[in-house]
């Protein structure tokens, strides 16, 4: 038993995807959260640029005595993971690609992939080649999404959102003319908009969801290292945000459905 909190973070808002899946499966284990609002989005940054905001993030959750690091982001996990653990040797640090492919590639029937995600997650080639290693012969096609994530951060969710409505459509279109079977949500951010995309792509199409699939994976680690969390011993989780905490927690508590507003501060990033 270990219980130390698990420490997640992502660019902004989008590694809450990973905490949902945390708190449902998990409800004991403690989380430390980190957005980087200020600086979100990272998907259109360089790879330098990343890792030098991506060291600072993890540097900054440091701070606390944690028993694992979950990058909550595709474009970070894609970018620099290598780079972090090998500043970080003494932590174990998972990141959300390999878990999100694999699981891809045993929901496929017809072998035909779609993944939407940022550039530089699709300019990285993580995602071909992860799912090539695992499923041969997999036909992959892949999406830059650059306006999901600022619509995302400014509370555009709803399945009704009229500015969000068309972005889906233009992001989507290519992939429901393909008729893939699968659709990896590429980017911790889009499973806030899962409706949306479900709504567009039809509910045959299957939905990966990467911060989900991520959260497995590090529960599964935790048990093999048998660090799970005591039963009912569960301390307060923390959030913190590097923007207006205000409008973190209006994001977050519609999403989570819970309100975090009293366990969330405002940080400031630079200083690590
Ligand atoms: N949530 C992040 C991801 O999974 C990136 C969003 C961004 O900062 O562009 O890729």
């Amino acid at each position: 038993m270990d219980n130390r909190p698990v420490g997640i973070f992502d660019s902004g808002v989008g590694g809450l995807s990973a905490v949902k899946a945390m708190l449902k499966a998990a409800p004991n284990e403690s989380i430390i959260y980190f957005g980087d609002t200020a600086r979100v989005p990272y998907g259109n940054r360089s790879r330098n640029e990343i890792t030098c905001l991506s060291m600072q993030d993890v540097n900054f959750l440091r701070i606390f005595n944690l028993k694992t690091i979950l990058i909550a982001c595709n474009t970070i996990t894609a970018n620099c993971i290598d780079s972090l653990r090998a500043a970080n040797q003494d932590i174990p640090i998972i990141g959300v690609v390999e878990s999100a492919a694999s699981a891809a590639a045993e929901a496929t029937r017809n072998k035909k992939i779609g993944v939407i995600a940022t550039q530089a997650t699709v300019e990285s080639g993580i995602y071909k080649q992860k799912l090539e290693d695992v499923l041969p012969g997999v036909k992959v096609f892949e999406q830059k999404c650059p306006k999901f994530v600022p619509l995302i951060e400014s509370g555009h969710i709803s399945p009704d959102d009229p500015k969000l409505i068309p972005v889906v459509e233009e992001y989507c279109r290519g992939l429901k003319e393909q008729m893939v079977d699968v659709v990896i949500l590429g980017c911790t951010h889009y499973p806030l908009i899962q409706e949306a995309v479900r709504n567009y792509m039809g509910s045959d199409v299957i939905l990966i969801d990467s911060g989900g699939e991520s959260v497995k994976a590090v529960l599964e680690e935790l048990s093999e290292n048998n660090q799970k969390a005591a039963p009912l011993v569960k301390g307060n989780d923390k959030y913190f945000c590097s923007g207006d905490v205000g409008k973190f927690g209006t994001v977050a508590n519609m999403f989570l459905q819970k309100n975090i507003q009293p366990y969330a501060s405002e940080i400031n990033i630079e200083r690590f």
